[in-house]
C-alpha cells in the first residue's frame, strides 16, 4: 500500500515542538492583553483579489507563491499568504474602524508556495499585530517595544538584532525605485539571474539578495535617505530618538526593504545569525495608503508579523515535562482502587501516568525511561493497610504513606 506523505513544506506538530508553539502563543496573548490589543481571527481563505492587488503585482508572493483555486461557483480564492490585508479587510467589513486607533492582533497559519528549506515552509504560522488610524510615531515605537518585550520573554533577545530603515513617503519610494533601476541596469551582466529578472519589476528586492556579488553591487547602490522629504526625516528622527530613550538597541540599515509592496516610512526587522539564510524572525512597518486602497477610509496603519516556527527553532528551554508520578497496579483486583487514587491525585493538579500494564518490572522500566520521578505502587497489600507505596526512582528509596502524606510529599 502507498504510504501518504505530508505535503512538502508542511509539518505535523507534536511533542516538545507543540509545547513550544503553545508557549509562544500563550506568551504573546498575555503581552497583547497588557498592550491593549484585541484578538481577531479571520478565515484562512479570502477572495484572491485581496492579495493580488495589494501585496504588489510584482512581489514574489503574488507572482509565484500563492495557493489559489477556483471553487465550484468559479470564485477565485486564495489561502492567506499574510495577515495584514485580511485584518484590514475584516476591520472594514465589521466596522472596527469607528473607534480609533484600532489595535488588533492574531495568530494562525499562512500559506506560501516557496522552496522549502530550514525555517521556510509552505504552511507556517504568524503572530500579527496591527495599529490602524494613527500617524503618531509612538505607535511605530510601541510595536517595536512590544516585539522587544516578547523576544525578552522568550529569552531570545541576546540572539536577535533590530534593523531599522525608513522608505520615506510613497512618492520618495517611486523615485527611489527609478534610481535603483538605472543603477542596477548598469551592472546587469554581473548580477545573479534572479536579480537580473528583478531590475525592471522590483529593483528594491535586489537589495535583499543573498548572492555575494549582488550584495557587493548593492552596497554601492544609491541610498534612499538621499531622497527623504523633510517630513520623512522628522518622522524617522523621532522614531530613532524614542527608541534610544527607551533603551532599544537598533542598527540603521538603508538597504532594508520589505518583500511586500505596501510599505512606506518605517520598516524594521528583527534578525538573527542563528538560523542560516532564513534569518528574519519578525518583520513589519508602516503602510499608510493600504487601508484606503482596500476600500476603507483614508487611515494610516503600522504593524508587524513574526514567524512562530522560526521562534520555535531558537527556543530550547521549553520542554514537555514528564508526569511527576506513574501509577503501577500490581494485579487485576486492585485496578479500580488504583484508578480511584489516580483521580484524587489529579484533583490536586498532580500530573500522573497510567500505562495499563500490570507488571512491576516492566512498569518501573517505562517510568525510568520517561524520567518520571515517582512510582506509586498499588496492590492487595496496600489496599489491606489503606496506604500507598511511593518509590522515589531517583533516590531509589521507598515509603508507605497515607493519602494526605502522599499528597504532601508530591506537592
Ligand atoms: P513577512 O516578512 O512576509 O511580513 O513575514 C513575517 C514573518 O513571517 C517573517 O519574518 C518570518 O518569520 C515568517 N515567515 C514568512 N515566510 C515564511 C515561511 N515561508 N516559512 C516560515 N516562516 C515564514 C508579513 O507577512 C507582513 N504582513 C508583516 C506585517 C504586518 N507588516 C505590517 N504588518
Amino acid at each position: 500500500m502507498i504510504k501518504i506523505q505530508p505535503v512538502r513544506g508542511t509539518h505535523d506538530l507534536f511533542g516538545d515542538d507543540l509545547i513550544k508553539y503553545k508557549f509562544i502563543e500563550k506568551t504573546i496573548s498575555i503581552l497583547a492583553h497588557y498592550y491593549d490589543f484585541d484578538e481577531i481571527i479571520t478565515p484562512i481563505f479570502e477572495h484572491s483579489k485581496l492579495f493580488e492587488k495589494h501585496l504588489g503585482t510584482n512581489s514574489d508572493v503574488v507572482l509565484k507563491e500563492m495557493y489559489s483555486f477556483e471553487d465550484r461557483n468559479k470564485k477565485r480564492l486564495t489561502l492567506r499568504p499574510e495577515y495584514t490585508t485580511p485584518m484590514i479587510r475584516a476591520a472594514i467589513s465589521n466596522n472596527l474602524l469607528n473607534h480609533l486607533p484600532a489595535k488588533l492582533f492574531s495568530t494562525g497559519p499562512m500559506f506560501r508556495r516557496e522552496r522549502p528549506q530550514k525555517g521556510r515552509y509552505r504552511q507556517f504560522s504568524q503572530i500579527n499585530f496591527e495599529i490602524f488610524g494613527t500617524n503618531d510615531t509612538h505607535s511605530d515605537c510601541e510595536l517595536i517595544l512590544l516585539a522587544n518585550d516578547f523576544l525578552k520573554k522568550l529569552k531570545l533577545n541576546k540572539y536577535i538584532k533590530l534593523h531599522l530603515n525608513s522608505l520615506g513617503d510613497p512618492n520618495t519610494l517611486q523615485k527611489y525605485k527609478k534610481l535603483l533601476k538605472d543603477y542596477f541596469q548598469k551592472y546587469h551582466d554581473d548580477l545573479s539571474e534572479e536579480s537580473k529578472s528583478k531590475i525592471k519589476l522590483n529593483p528594491l528586492r535586489i537589495l535583499d539578495s543573498k548572492d555575494r556579488n549582488d550584495i557587493e553591487i548593492s552596497n554601492s547602490a544609491p541610498k534612499i535617505n538621499t531622497l527623504y522629504t523633510k517630513e520623512a526625516i522628522k518622522n524617522f528622527d523621532s522614531i530613532q530618538q524614542t527608541l534610544i530613550d527607551s533603551g532599544i538597541v537598533f542598527q540603521k540599515d538603508h538597504n532594508l526593504v520589505r518583500g511586500l509592496d505596501y510599505y512606506c516610512h518605517t520598516v524594521f526587522e528583527f534578525k538573527t545569525d542563528k538560523l542560516g539564510s532564513q534569518n528574519t524572525i519578525i518583520g513589519g512597518g508602516r503602510y499608510d495608503g493600504l487601508i484606503r486602497s482596500l476600500g476603507g477610509p483614508d487611515l494610516p496603519g503600522v504593524g508587524w508579523a513574526g514567524g512562530i516556527e522560526r521562534l520555535m527553532m531558537m527556543i530550547d528551554h521549553i520542554k514537555n515535562d514528564p508526569p511527576l508520578i506513574q501509577l503501577i497496579i500490581l494485579d487485576e483486583k486492585s485496578k479500580n482502587y488504583g484508578l480511584e487514587i489516580l483521580s484524587k491525585l489529579r484533583k490536586h493538579k498532580i500530573k500522573c501516568r497510567h500505562t495499563y500494564k500490570y507488571n512491576l518490572k516492566k512498569s518501573l522500566k517505562l517510568a525510568n525511561d520517561s524520567k518520571i520521578k515517582y512510582a506509586l505502587i498499588v496492590g492487595e497489600n496496600e489496599i489491606t493497610i489503606n496506604k500507598y507505596t511511593l518509590k522515589d526512582l531517583v533516590k531509589g528509596t521507598q515509603k508507605s504513606l497515607e493519602l494526605n502524606e502522599l499528597i504532601k510529599v508530591l506537592k
